[in-house]
């Protein structure tokens, strides 16, 4: 099969289009056939090991894995022993958080990993939702009903996740984007959009119980005066000067909890829950653009820019 593998950490430079051996499904596996996948900032931090910290899990000198690629959508085409779950031809998507994999034409996934089935009518283009909304949900998942919470670059995967999961929460969403991105929000479900270009997003007459910074361009500090008393502070990055990860052990140690960098848990069920979202149409993918597989690399460098408007999909098949 063709797979886009990676033998070493680095630029776009060292990603190369291969031949490799379809894998095969283990006892309780099955084998996707991959129609469409995403480059998304895991894939790109992955490839440059960034953090460097990251290596303790994707491998200290070399990857561990060969092939990126977190998010996919398909067909199944190989069933393991011992699957009852999924049938040959069945139409599924998901993700691969831990062995990535599915920039290659097959994939195998454990049957009760993170993957579920979608309907006729969602084509596999738009069905490579799960990566971003993977980590939005980290944050979102602590609003519930009446919550207030204010989504600092709502423009971006994580971001337009976040949106649509604070609402499906029953949250009250004021989401903040530039000036290109400021009909975005209201459609997924934003109660009222700010733009960080024209307005002071730091000054605005009300408290939320949660700020979550989906881009890691604001901070704490910048943002702590927005918070209610137990209101809490989340991002996805490190923040300025490692700010996050310093201030998220501290409160974590006090107790409060009050900022967080959540890393998001139990994949299977959030994609199963997702799924859910998706077949009631309370949730759909906001997406950028498609690339060729072939052009895999080009979409490696858009995606690197931080330009990106939600999701970048790949066709594969
Ligand atoms: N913790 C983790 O393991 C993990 C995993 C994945 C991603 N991340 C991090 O999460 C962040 C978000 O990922 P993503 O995939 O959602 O990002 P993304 O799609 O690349 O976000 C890009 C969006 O951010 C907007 N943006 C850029 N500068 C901004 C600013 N100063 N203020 C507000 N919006 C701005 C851009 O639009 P405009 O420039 O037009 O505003 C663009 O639409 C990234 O920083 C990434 O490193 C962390």
């Amino acid at each position: 099969m063709t797979a886009v593998v990676f033998e070493r950490y680095g630029s776009p430079d060292v990603l190369s289009l291969q031949t490799v051996p379809r894998p095969f499904p283990s006892n309780g596996e099955v084998r996707v056939k991959v129609h469409a996948s995403t480059v998304n900032r895991t894939d790109t931090a992955t490839l440059r090991a960034h953090p460097f910290f990251a290596r303790a899990m994707t491998g200290l000198m070399r990857p561990k894995m060969r092939i990126l690629g977190m998010d996919f959508a398909g067909e199944i085409d190989l069933l393991g022993e011992g699957v009852g779950a999924f049938e040959v031809g069945d139409r599924v998507f998901g993700i691969s958080p831990d062995s990535f994999g599915a920039h290659a034409e097959y994939l195998c996934m454990p049957s009760d990993g993170a993957i579920a089935h979608i309907s006729e009518r969602l084509p596999y283009h738009q069905a490579v939702v799960g990566e971003g909304a993977w980590y939005a949900n980290g944050t979102t998942q602590i609003l519930s009903e009446g919550k207030r919470c204010l989504i600092y670059g709502a423009s971006g995967a994580i971001g337009t996740a976040a949106v649509q999961l604070a609402k499906a929460r029953g949250a009250h969403v004021t989401a903040v984007v530039g000036t290109r991105h400021i009909d975005l929000p209201g459609p997924l479900g934003a109660d009222r959009v700010v733009n960080y270009e024209t307005e002071d997003f730091t000054n605005l007459g009300e408290t939320f119980d949660l700020v979550f910074d989906a881009v890691g361009k604001t901070s704490f500090f910048e943002c702590r005066h927005l918070l209610t008393e137990d209101g809490i502070f989340s991002a996805t990055d490190l923040g300025p000067g490692w700010s996050n990860i310093i201030l998220s052990a501290f409160y974590g140690a006090t107790g409060s909890g009050r900022v967080r960098i959540p890393f998001p848990e139990d994949a299977p069920g959030f994609i199963r829950h997702l799924a859910g979202l998706i077949s009631k149409g309370k949730y759909h993918g906001v997406f950028d653009r498609r690339v060729a597989f072939d052009d895999i690399t080009e979409a490696f460098r858009y995606v690197e820019t931080g330009q990106k408007t939600g999701i970048v999909v790949i066709d594969i098949c």
